[in-house]
């Protein structure tokens, strides 16, 4: 997928400056960068929630988009996912894959950050999208519930064959599920490359300046 230059820019500070992108199709690609370096606001234009200076971007094909924070609605766990239009049975068969099946009585609004979290991302998995768009997915969630959202993403992903945009502060994240990895900078793009090259082998000096922080 071949992207066209995005910028986007707020009261008059540029926030986001790339060159046309290029995104390999069936690939997950990790989107790293420090709070701030833009990678939301990229996620947020290619989901089309957002305008990117100079007008809507030609349409990148139907998405999937889990943002950064999600709000389910005030009804039942269950409830929200029969939203989609799932019958009883999957949305159940969905919920007990996550792990959520005791809760989906309860009210989606009670439910934690890792929980809510978990919903997002199963009511999102419910439909095959060609392009997923996942802003920090496993933030908030605890070690097991990020590998179980990880291995229902890579069933996912090995069914559908769609491309992935993942942001993610986890690089060992990165290193389980990404073909491709991304690193923002100040809303500009450092350096693209396939993922144990930019993680382990990084041509810029200044991915290696963000990648000294982590013990990888
Ligand atoms: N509506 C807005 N008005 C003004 N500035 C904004 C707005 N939205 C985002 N920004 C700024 O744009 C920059 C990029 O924000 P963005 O949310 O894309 O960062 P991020 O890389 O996702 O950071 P994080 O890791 O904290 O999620 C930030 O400096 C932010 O303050
Ligand atoms: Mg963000």
């Amino acid at each position: 997928m071949k992207l066209p230059p995005i910028c986007k820019t707020y009261a008059g500070r540029k926030v986001l400056d790339l060159p046309g992108l290029e995104l390999k199709d069936g690939v997950i690609h990790a989107v790293i960068g420090a709070n701030g370096s833009g990678k939301s606001t990229l996620a947020r234009i290619l989901a089309g929630v957002l305008e990117p200076d100079g007008g809507a971007l030609p349409r990148v094909g139907p998405s999937g988009y889990m943002p950064q924070r999600s709000y389910p609605f005030r009804m039942s766990v269950l409830h929200n996912l029969q939203l989609t239009g799932a019958g009883r049975e999957q949305a159940m068969g969905q919920l007990k894959a996550f792990g959520l099946d005791g809760l989906a009585r309860q009210s989606a609004k009670g439910l934690s950050g890792g929980e809510t979290a978990r919903l997002a991302l199963a009511r999102l998995l419910l439909k095959d999208y060609p392009f997923l768009i996942l802003d920090e997915p496993t933030a908030a969630m605890d070690v097991a519930a990020t590998l179980l959202a990880e291995e229902l993403l890579l069933q996912y992903q090995a069914r559908t064959g769609c491309t992935v945009l993942l942001v993610t502060h986890s690089l060992t994240q990165a290193r389980r599920l990404a073909g491709q990895v991304l690193f923002l900078r100040e809303g500009r793009l450092v350096e693209q490359g396939e993922a144990g090259q930019v993680l382990f082998h990084p041509r810029r000096a200044e991915t290696r300046a963000f990648l000294d922080f982590y013990a990888l």
